[in-house]
């Protein structure tokens, strides 16, 4: 849901993410919608592009699936790239240095608000 005369858009209720979990969202309709994913990490909430800055696919490959095992940093499923959840930088893997899109994100009356680039 886009909010009035700007680019932020209501993405979830923040009780829908569990601790150390992730949710995909998509935003706009047609042939290019954005999408992205949040991550609850800690006592913060953090969100991303869902694009891997090595081959620019995206991200996971089911559902919600954006973490390590130990859940502890975003993995990237087609060749194992390796990110910090809380800068979006590649830590491991083929495009070490580069890093998430990061997306601004507040919480505004119990929901996730982005804020698009
Ligand atoms: S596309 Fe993500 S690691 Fe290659």
């Amino acid at each position: 849901m886009k909010n009035r005369n700007s680019n932020e858009f209501s993405i979830s209720n923040i009780d829908e993410i569990n601790d150390s979990g992730c949710k995909e969202f998509k935003v706009g309709e047609g042939d290019w919608p954005f999408h992205g994913f949040l991550v609850k990490y800690g006592k913060n909430i953090y969100a991303y592009k869902n694009y891997c800055p090595h081959a620019g696919h995206q991200l996971n490959w089911s559902p919600d699936n954006f973490l390590t095992p130990d859940k502890k940093k975003i993995i990237c499923s087609s060749h194992g790239a390796i990110f910090d959840i809380e800068s979006g930088l590649c830590v491991s893997g083929p495009c070490v240095g580069s890093k998430l899109l990061k997306l601004e994100c507040f919480i505004n009356n119990e929901r996730v608000i982005i804020k698009l680039p």
